[in-house]
């Protein structure tokens, strides 16, 4: 096909409906709209005719093969030029088969499984039809009282920005012709993360270093990896809502990233603009989109309504909508579209592969690699001899694949009580209170005094994190706080599972429990793997990559953080003129990179040598496997920089690997550094690292303090550096 020949043809209306994004419904009334966004306004300003409905670009929220045939089928018997709609979906961990949620997904540190999960996802969602997924979700969190935490990979930008690459390979391969690989849209752009407050859709405001050290980069890593769309966010940056922000929209993404894809609005996030108090009408606010750069229109009949007159009253320049429309035109030629409309969309491999064994499987795999023990006591494994209490609302509740469940659906969830049937398990049951509703315990209570240990299952509903679902309290609901003390005066141990989207104020649930397992929304296969890890079938492996507060009051936190002028450490001060809360740790409960293991893993011999010459540095430490048993540990690595030209964090992750050690033998670990991994932004703009001296740690937290020191003998400049590379690797293909 040729786009400039196509675009030619093509009416000023015709090419202001690809830039329109709608619901199925408005094509096919057997469907039924997945609806995460306001709707009643939008159809009665959405300025749809029967004229123009076969002119639009693409649909949001189709969900399976024949309702994907049917509508793509009618519309190209109206459409006049038969360009093919793009379909469009959340699918963010999981198509039907549902796999944990991001921030659990995360918590493998495994950028291979993430690959595998979005490869899988991609394979389901295109059988049934699917172009685009509104995914990686890949804005920075510090704050656990924002409910869209769940949908994040945690607080750390290097490992988001890792997690962001997995992500897009996954989903789109290197072959968007493949009728099994979809279209990735990193979202949301820019800082949604870090919103005041931790409410959700609420103001964001940040120094440019902060956005651009730490918010900016994993967005810049999914385009790198070749990302083909990045939606906009609904927050302002600076006073100006992302959707009409030139800063973001054309300077940074377009100009100094060259991104060529395509930008779609959130849902309805033009409309937006006019709460916002930067547009007076719908018509100013289509006006502000187009001109900072939103190519696709999600759901707010800005563009349908007003821009063809603005167009004509040359308030808005036709360049900006065949700019526009051309990107959209070349990603449905890269799709294929244009060779086949029907690409992919396949009713019989659909029911073949959807909740395939093999993608159950990967489900389980991945639940296991995701949970992470928190605490234990010498409780954990469990022998299937012990006289069990199953007890809480999540043994058998079937809320576990989180808010963001795609096509999954819930009674194909296996429960924890389901697995514990299939491996026949005996136990005594009581439920104890549903997720968020007050029962009695008293049942619960004399359950318990029938068994040597009680297995008790809690957490948050699934409304109550993921998209406005924001709490300023983050334990887990009364009733099952009291339930869980009260079960503690029986003086049996417990093992508490954990089933939530956010990190939580745990400080009771530890005092009570002898073992806390973070389950997160596992996924379809829940139960299953929960029940080998309890029963050490599998040994927990998972790391935090954010941190579990000590108290809301703590939030937002962060690991990296940068030091103060007065740290609680500084010697000979007073203490009360130092930086800290006066009822409250600074610390964590349970920080970034922590995670238990059924064995134990001690650190050693950590050493640090540089190259000849090169500015890169080998670095080695011993790990040891304590316990008796085999088992993986994520060694993470660590740098700070003590003295710079701005405040530097007080540690940054710069690598991680998972090894695989057998018990009572250790294995040593290598890592290696170079200049880039030092670098950061000067205050005069330029990115260098400063001569000098830098920390490495090395162990199994972000909390370790095994280190060693090193010396950079001489500034090295961003550019310098890349060139640098750039002569090796052509010498070396030479
Ligand atoms: C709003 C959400 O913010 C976004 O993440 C999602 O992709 C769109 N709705 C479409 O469902």
């Amino acid at each position: 096909m040729n786009i400039e020949s196509l675009l030619e043809q093509m009416t000023l209306q015709e090419k202001i409906g690809q830039l329109v994004q709608i619901l199925p419904s408005v094509y096919d009334p057997q469907t039924s709209d997945t609806v995460t966004g306001p709707v009643a306004q939008l159809m009665e300003e959405s300025g749809l005719t029967e004229e123009n409905r076969f002119e639009l670009g693409s649909v949001i929220g189709i969900n399976q093969a024949e309702q994907a045939l049917r509508i793509q089928q009618n519309y190209l018997k109206h459409n006049r030029l038969g360009i093919p709609l793009l379909f469009m979906a959340d699918i963010v961990h999981g198509h039907r088969t549902i796999y944990p949620v991001p921030l659990a997904l995360a918590s493998m540190w495994d950028i291979s499984e993430m690959e595998l999960m979005a490869r899988q996802s991609a394979i389901e969602a295109a059988a049934s039809g699917l172009h685009v997924t509104f995914s990686p979700m890949v804005d920075l969190v510090r704050d656990a009282r924002w409910g869209r935490v769940m949908e994040s990979t945690g607080e750390d930008v290097w490992l988001n920005g890792e997690y962001a690459k997995a992500f897009v390979r996954g989903y789109q391969t290197d072959d968007l012709t493949r009728s099994d690989s979809l279209a990735a849209c990193v979202k949301h752009f820019a800082a949604y993360g870090a919103a005041e407050g931790g409410r959700d859709y609420n103001t964001v405001d940040m120094s440019d270093r902060e956005l651009r050290e730490f918010y900016l980069p994993a967005y810049l890593k999914a385009i790198e990896a070749g990302a083909r769309l990045i939606m906009t966010s609904f927050n302002v940056v600076d006073g100006v809502p992302a959707t009409a922000s030139t800063y973001l929209l054309r300077q940074i993404l377009r100009n100094e990233w060259q991104f060529d894809g395509v930008t779609i609005s959130d849902w309805s996030s033009i409309k937006e603009l006019i709460q916002h108090g930067v547009a007076g009408s719908l018509a100013e606010a289509g006006e502000k989109g187009i001109k900072a750069g939103v190519d696709i229109d999600m759901m707010s009949g800005a563009y349908l309504n007003h821009l063809e007159q603005q167009i004509e009253e040359h308030v808005v320049s036709i360049d900006l909508v065949d700019e526009a429309v051309r990107r959209i035109l070349i990603l449905k030629q890269d799709l294929g579209l244009f060779e086949n409309p029907y690409r992919g969309i396949d009713p019989e491999l659909e029911k073949r592969i959807h909740l395939s064994k093999e993608h159950r499987d990967t489900a389980r795999r991945l639940a296991e690699k995701s949970c992470v023990l928190l605490k234990n006591d010498h409780i954990l494994p469990l022998a299937e001899s012990q006289r069990i209490a199953l007890i809480g609302p999540f043994a058998t509740s079937t809320d576990v694949l989180g808010p963001w469940a795609g096509s999954g659906k819930q009674e194909e969830a296996i429960t924890v009580r389901d697995a514990l049937d299939e491996a026949n398990i005996k136990y005594v049951f009581a439920e104890g209170s549903t997720v968020d509703a007050e029962i009695d315990w008293d049942q619960a209570m004399e359950v318990a005094k029938q068994a040597e240990v009680i297995l008790l299952a809690l957490g948050e509903a699934s409304w109550m994190s993921g998209e406005a679902g924001s709490r300023t309290d983050i334990r887990l609901p009364k009733t099952q706080r009291e339930g869980l003390a009260r079960l503690a005066t029986l003086g049996k141990p417990i093992v508490t599972v954990l089933f939530n989207g956010r990190p939580l104020d745990l400080r009771e649930v530890v005092e009570h429990s002898d073992a806390v397992l973070e389950a997160w929304y596992p996924g379809t296969e829940a139960g299953r793997a929960i029940h080998r890890l309890l029963f050490g079938h599998a040994i927990p492996s998972g790391k935090l990559t954010i941190s579990f507060p000590y108290h809301v009051g703590q939030l937002p936190m962060r690991y990296d953080a940068l030091p103060t002028g007065r740290p609680m450490t500084i010697e000979g001060a007073d203490p009360r003129y130092t930086s800290k809360y006066l009822d409250a740790p600074n610390e964590a409960l349970f920080p970034f990179g922590y995670g238990l293991s059924y064995t134990h893993f001690s650190y050693s011999q950590l050493t640090l040598c540089e190259q000849s010459k090169e500015s890169i540095w080998e670095a080695s430490v011993l790990v040891t496997n304590e316990g008796t048993l085999d088992a993986e540990e994520i060694v993470q690595w660590y740098v700070q920089d003590p003295v710079a030209d701005v405040s530097r964090p007080l540690r940054q992750l710069k690598g991680y690997e998972r090894v695989f050690v057998k018990a009572g033998s250790n294995r040593e670990v290598t890592f290696r550094i170079d200049a880039s991994m030092l670098m950061y932004q000067h205050p005069d703009g330029s990115v260098k690292a400063d001569a000098g001296e830098f920390i490495l740690y090395a162990g199994s937290d972000s909390t370790c303090t095994l280190h060693e020191t090193f010396w950079l003998k001489q500034t090295i400049e961003k550019e310098q550096f890349d060139e640098h590379i750039n002569d090796r690797s052509t010498s070396t293909t030479r």
